[in-house]
């Protein structure tokens, strides 16, 4: 059984490599197996180990994919009014606010917003004082919360199967997709845990997790008359996340893209050069040197 498993894997593997295969449907028959994998272990054991991510559409995905200006701003908002309470994102610099092909706010937004919303601490002044576009986001410790500034590439929401990463491969690392899953993942449930208050939640490994929901929609307003329900909050401020572990993103591509063209180039020469240099002796002719 388990041979036979494991080379109708390898079959699809190969398939899904060479593009034979329609990838998405593969991707979403691995998806079935891992929700029925769930239900097995949520039978055998409450605790689910694995939680489940959705594979939502965000617009940086694929190889031509680039982050939505205005939902990285709307990302930013809900980032400010609502997580910047307990997480900090410290490592990410305010001024990167204004970088082209990620947030984009001009620079004089960019130097309000700072001073508006976090004070730092000066050490000069030995005191605090206003941000300014050369601070980073503050830290935030104050409950323990983590970081979030590389929360984005830090998880992953697609794994398997069987180890492989061929979902990975297919449907990419899905860290966004991940935090989406887990401000829409609550299922309602609490437990006091040795004095700790946790919350049921589907997409966190264990399935229980120790922040209170912080999203039920309508939790800010957009000036874009944007959705603000709860699942367009999560993805908004998902992909804002997104940006901040990996700003530069689109240029990455880019550049992966230029060489990808260039590569294709020079194996096109290389094979021509190859073909001409060998025709005499394929001929039976004497080689040019000769
Ligand atoms: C009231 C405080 C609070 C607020 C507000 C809050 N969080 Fe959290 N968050 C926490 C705590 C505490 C943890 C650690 C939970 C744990 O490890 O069980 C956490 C953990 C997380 C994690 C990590 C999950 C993991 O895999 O370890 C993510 C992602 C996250 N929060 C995102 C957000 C986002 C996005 C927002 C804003 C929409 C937000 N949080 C608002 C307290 C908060």
């Amino acid at each position: 059984m388990k041979m036979i498993q494991a080379k109708t894997l390898s079959a699809a593997a190969l398939a899904a490599l060479l593009g034979l295969t329609p990838l998405a449907g593969w991707a979403q028959e691995d998806h079935g197996e891992e929700d029925s994998h769930a239900a097995e272990e949520e039978h055998a054991d409450a605790s689910h180990a694995e939680g489940h991510t959705t594979d939502y559409a965000f617009s940086f995905e694929g190889p031509f994919g680039a982050y939505d200006q205005f939902q990285l701003q709307r990302g930013l908002q809900i980032y400010t009014e609502v997580c910047s309470a307990c997480h900090g994102l410290q490592y990410v610099p305010l001024r990167t606010l204004h970088d082209e092909g990620g947030v984009g706010l001009p620079e004089d937004q960019v130097r309000a917003y700072a001073a508006q919303n976090f004070e730092v601490y000066d050490a000069e002044l030995d005191d605090y004082r206003p941000a300014t576009p050369t601070d980073h986001f503050p830290a935030n410790t104050s409950v323990g919360a983590p970081d979030l500034s590389l929360m984005a590439k830090g998880r992953a929401g697609f794994h398997g199967p069987y180890g492989t990463g061929i979902s990975q491969f297919v449907n990419g690392m899905g860290g966004a997709e991940y935090i989406a899953s887990i401000l829409t993942g609550y299922t309602g449930e609490e437990k006091v845990e040795a004095g700790v208050t946790l919350y049921e939640n589907t997409a966190f490994p264990g399935g229980w997790i120790g922040m209170a929901p912080p999203l039920y929609g309508e939790d800010v307003d957009f000036e874009d008359g944007a959705p603000n329900d709860i699942a367009a909050e999560a993805q908004d401020v998902a992909a804002f996340l997104m940006w901040a572990a990996e700003p530069k993103m689109m240029a990455r591509k880019q550049a992966g893209f230029t060489a990808v063209i260039f590569l294709i180039l020079l194996t096109s020469l290389l094979y021509l050069t190859n073909k001409r240099l060998w025709k005499p002796v394929k001929k039976g002719g004497t080689t040019p040197a000769e």
